[in-house]
């Protein structure tokens, strides 16, 4: 077999064997494969697409690319999360301490930034010390001593998604549903979880931009999760405007440490606790959705999940005084406030431009080895719905230099639609899929 060939059949429209799937898989994460031709293949599938058979034959060789881990002896049952991409989505900030603190273990492996949706690992790298590349013995260890542990992907868990990964975050072939459902459910598989629950996005800022995109995207997931006997649910979410107010890395830590002390954006601790919700649903350990969510809420309302935040920061190395002291996190030189153009009510915010912009500020990567800048960001002061004033400050901008700051503040002014009636915000949850 010969990956050129493989690459010419998929640009021709045709479907994939699983021995063809296999070797171009195995080939890419032994490097025998090269980038370009897997950027050659990616785009391929991007344009071509995928059927459910190739779907599913792709998660489970980027999975049995590398170990597939069994968590049973560190808990019968190990809790997992993931969200399919967003804008200034920190969900797991607070949703895994928050299940954590109830006693469920939660282990999770995550991922960076992908084209215009921020990483949970970038954010909690903000932390100082924090380690996001446990080895698979660390992650063990970590989710054993503190029943939580988030970490990016090993050379030994699905290493053919790691490498694929952060390929499509610079070729232009993230949004696509084949690649989208066999990347998140390689590393589900391999992770070990048996419970999981799928964020799946959708709106404007999301990969999926119609709520069709996103059910089927969601029902195969959840359906190749079950092929493989793990528990699942997926959360279709609105994402036509950022979650919550904050987009770019320390900011989200800083708003997600706010939610776990009880004073964080609505429409955020709202998110938070529907995710938590079917966590403990999917786990049993609640019949109703109205005892998930009593519960759920205890727990951000104690103090538990906070505490268990800070425990769980320090367990990977970050500096656990973050939780009181957010001057430890990196800032931004230039701090402004950006004010509404004029009267009127917010009728839209580009979550996509939105998290564009944050990317070209130094938020995200242009290219694979790209550093980025965890201290810029902007912070909303106005949503979907709210009346506004010319002159009255919509959104704060956090930037490192000077030129990029004037792009990124006409850029995020022209995001806004402000119109003369008051529109209600979208809803948050479209739908759950069980
Ligand atoms: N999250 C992932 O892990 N992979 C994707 O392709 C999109 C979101």
């Amino acid at each position: 077999m010969r990956a050129v060939d493989i690459i010419a059949k998929k640009r021709d429209g045709l479907a994939l064997t699983q021995a063809e799937i296999d070797f171009f898989v195995q080939g890419y994460a032994r490097d025998e494969i090269p980038d370009y031709q897997a950027s050659a293949w990616a785009m391929a599938v991007f344009l071509r697409g995928m059927n459910e058979i190739e779907t599913t034959a792709l998660t489970l060789a980027m999975a049995h690319s590398g170990t597939i881990l069994d968590l049973s002896s560190v808990a019968p049952l190990v809790l997992d999360k993931h969200s399919s991409g967003g804008v200034g989505d920190k969900t797991t900030l607070v949703v895994a301490p928050l299940v954590a603190s109830l006693g469920l273990p939660v282990g999770k492996m995550s991922g960076r930034g992908l084209g215009f949706s921020g990483g949970t690992l970038d954010k909690l790298e903000s932390i100082p010390g924090f380690r996001a590349n446990l080895s698979t013995a660390e992650f063990v260890t970590q989710l054993k001593n503190h029943g939580i542990v988030v970490s990016g992907q090993t050379h030994d868990l699905a290493p053919a998604d790691g490498k694929l990964y952060s390929l499509r975050d610079v070729t232009g072939t993230v949004a696509c549903l084949p690649l989208i459902a066999s990347s998140i459910m390689s590393k589900k598989i391999a992770a070990g979880a048996q419970v999981i629950v799928l964020d799946v996005k959708v709106g404007r800022g999301a990969f999926m931009k119609t709520e069709s995109e996103a059910v089927a995207l969601a029902e195969l997931m959840v359906k190749i999760g079950h092929g493989v006997g793990r528990r699942v649910a997926a959360v279709i979410s609105d994402m036509n405007q950022p979650l919550g107010n904050a987009v770019g890395n320390s900011l989200e830590v800083i708003e997600a440490i706010e939610t776990l002390k009880g004073r964080g954006p609505k429409d955020f601790i709202e998110h938070c606790l529907a995710v938590a919700s079917q966590l403990l649903l999917q786990a049993g350990t609640t019949k109703t959705e109205n005892d998930a969510r009593a519960k759920s809420s205890s727990a951000l309302d104690d103090g538990c999940a906070l505490t268990k935040f800070g425990e769980w920061i320090a367990g990977q190395g970050g500096n656990r005084r973050v939780v009181d002291d957010y001057t430890i996190l990196p800032r931004a030189k230039i701090v402004e406030e950006i004010s509404a153009p004029r009267d009127g009510f917010i009728a839209g915010i580009n979550a996509e431009e939105v998290g564009l912009t944050i990317v070209d500020l130094g938020g995200g990567r242009a290219k694979k080895e790209d550093a980025i800048d965890p201290a810029v960001g902007a912070v909303f002061k106005r949503k979907i719905g709210d009346q506004v004033k010319r002159g009255e400050a919509i959104f704060s901008l956090h930037a490192n230099d000077r030129a990029k700051f004037e792009s990124a503040k006409m850029r995020l002014l022209a995001a806004f639609e402000i119109g003369d009636t008051r529109i209600n915000p979208p809803p948050l949850i479209h739908r759950i899929i069980k």
